[in-house]
């Protein structure tokens, strides 16, 4: 599939997304519970309906793997693996740092990356083996070597009732060793980041792959590494993610794993 063809499909669905996440902010009428802490809300929904309906349009025999409707279509072709709202905690909160998060790929290989924050408009985008851009320029992963000056990003689960022993080993290892540790709210976004040098390093246990797929090729775009806690190359289906700038992967990895078990 051309990949030309597929990014200018991706951005006319995040376009269209973003949009309708935009006419809700700020704006909601209705929020419900997925699980304790997983909300779902109307922004959610009306962003999915659109960026599907754009995807159909013009690829009515791909499949899509969409955060709130799941599976449909069929799977000739390629797959479009669809986080319409992510950052729905901070999105219920007023909170303007959320993104909609679209990737393309091609027999469980993601291919291209959309991600778009539509309050600070800047759309990060990636294709296989063509770099990656914020706002049509390239951009690159930092060049910090050390971890003492390596400012890092994660995210914590949802099921952390299940997992707060580990979650919290892991953060303190990395708090101990690091310049610095933010927890933003939306990994996508913060993988976005680490393309773009503003942090050197992100991990992050139990995600999905509408979280990281179109992320994780976006920070590989921009020379950055991907891959599970024990250095396994990324794929969308993984849990785990460390994703870095590269140069503070290994020293990163060691950091978490022990943590691990
Ligand atoms: C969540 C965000 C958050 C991360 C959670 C994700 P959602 O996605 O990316 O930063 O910590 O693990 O599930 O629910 O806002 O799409
Ligand atoms: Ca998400
Ligand atoms: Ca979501």
């Amino acid at each position: 599939m051309n990949l030309d063809t597929i990014a200018r499909v991706a951005l006319q669905a995040a376009d269209r997304g973003g949009r309708a996440l935009c006419r809700c902010f700020g704006n909601l009428s209705r929020i419900d519970k997925k699980g304790r802490i997983d909300l779902v809300t109307e922004a959610d929904l009306a962003s999915e309906r659109v960026v599907v309906e754009t995807i159909r349009a013009h690829f009515p025999h791909h499949g899509i793997l969409a955060e709130e409707s799941g599976r449909s279509g069929g799977d000739d072709g390629g797959t479009w693996i669809i986080d319409p709202l992510d950052g729905t905690t901070n999105f219920a909160h007023n909170l303007p740092l959320f993104a909609v998060s679209i990737a393309y790929a091609e027999g469980g290989v993601v291919r291209h990356g959309t991600i778009l924050n539509p309050v600070r408009g800047e759309l990060f985008q990636a294709s296989a083996g063509r770099g990656a851009t914020l706002n049509g320029r390239p951009i690159q992963v930092s060049r910090t070597s050390q971890l003492a000056s390596a400012l890092l990003m994660t995210g914590f689960p949802y099921d952390l009732d299940k997992t707060l022993d580990t979650v919290v080993g892991r953060l303190k290892a990395c708090l101990a060793m690091v310049q610095g540790v933010r927890r933003p709210g939306a990994a996508a976004l913060d993988l976005c980041d680490v393309a773009c040098g503003r942090c050197d390093g992100f991990w992050e246990e139990r995600l999905k792959p509408w979280d990281t797929a179109a992320g994780a090729l976006i920070v590989t775009e921009a020379g950055g590494r991907v891959t599970d806690f024990d250095g396994v190359a990324f794929s969308p289906e993984m849990p785990s993610i460390l994703a870095t700038n590269g140069a503070i992967h290994r020293a990163l990895a060691d950091l978490l794993e022990p943590a691990g078990g």
